[in-house]
């Protein structure tokens, strides 16, 4: 079975875009889709980006662990709220951490915000840094607006039909993209 992981990449106080990370993790696992796992930035704590880890003489914790993650995943879904029309820097620091980690992964991503518009600006900016990595970033987005109303705590989406229809329309485009990339691997 495919394994994916979920970037939670947020660490604010409070926040809300990890909710859609839970609901994504849950949705993958109760439809048997493939493995899920969510790597939530807030319990890796990073510091603020020195030096890629390839260079780093002494890693900080659950840095290798998170490229080892990214690694071995046939596919990444990134949980991307917008913040000033840009991408939260703990994203930003995890991003940049790794290389070839990061090469034909394909990527899915999902922007996300609290406010009407959807974090619609955000997949410039984030789409735009995987592909100048060589990840496979699929073409195919889901922006989910007013977060904190439309999932509960817990994930759970107010309207949990509709949600999960878009959701996997999503999760089967990059299904397709992790397919294809193994066919390339025969
Ligand atoms: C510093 C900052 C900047 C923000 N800028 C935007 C923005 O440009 N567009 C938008 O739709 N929402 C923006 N928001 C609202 C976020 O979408 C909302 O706070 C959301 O919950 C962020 O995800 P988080 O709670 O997981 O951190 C911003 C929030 C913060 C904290």
């Amino acid at each position: 079975m495919p394994q994916i992981v979920i970037i939670s990449p947020s660490i604010r106080k409070g926040r809300n875009s990890h909710r859609v990370a839970l609901y994504f993790a849950d949705l993958i696992k109760e439809n048997n889709l493939a493995e899920a796992e969510i790597l939530d930035l807030l319990k890796y704590n990073f510091p603020l980006f020195t030096e890629r880890l390839k260079y780093l003489d002494s890693p900080a914790p659950g840095m290798i662990h998170f490229a080892e993650k990214i690694n071995s995943a046939d596919g990444v879904i990134i949980i991307c709220p917008e913040y000033n029309g840009g991408y939260p820097a703990s994203l930003k620091n995890a991003v940049d951490l790794l290389t070839s980690e990061w090469r034909r992964k394909p990527v899915a991503f999902v922007n996300v915000s609290d406010g009407h518009f959807a974090g619609s600006q955000v997949i410039i900016p984030i789409q735009f840094s995987l592909w100048k990595l060589g990840a496979l970033t699929i073409p195919a987005t889901l922006r989910l607006p007013d977060i904190s109303t439309t999932f509960d705590e817990d994930g759970t989406p107010a309207d949990k039909a509709a949600m999960n229809k878009r959701a996997s329309a999503l999760i089967h485009e990059l299904l397709w993209y992790i397919e294809a990339k193994s066919r390339m691997s025969e």
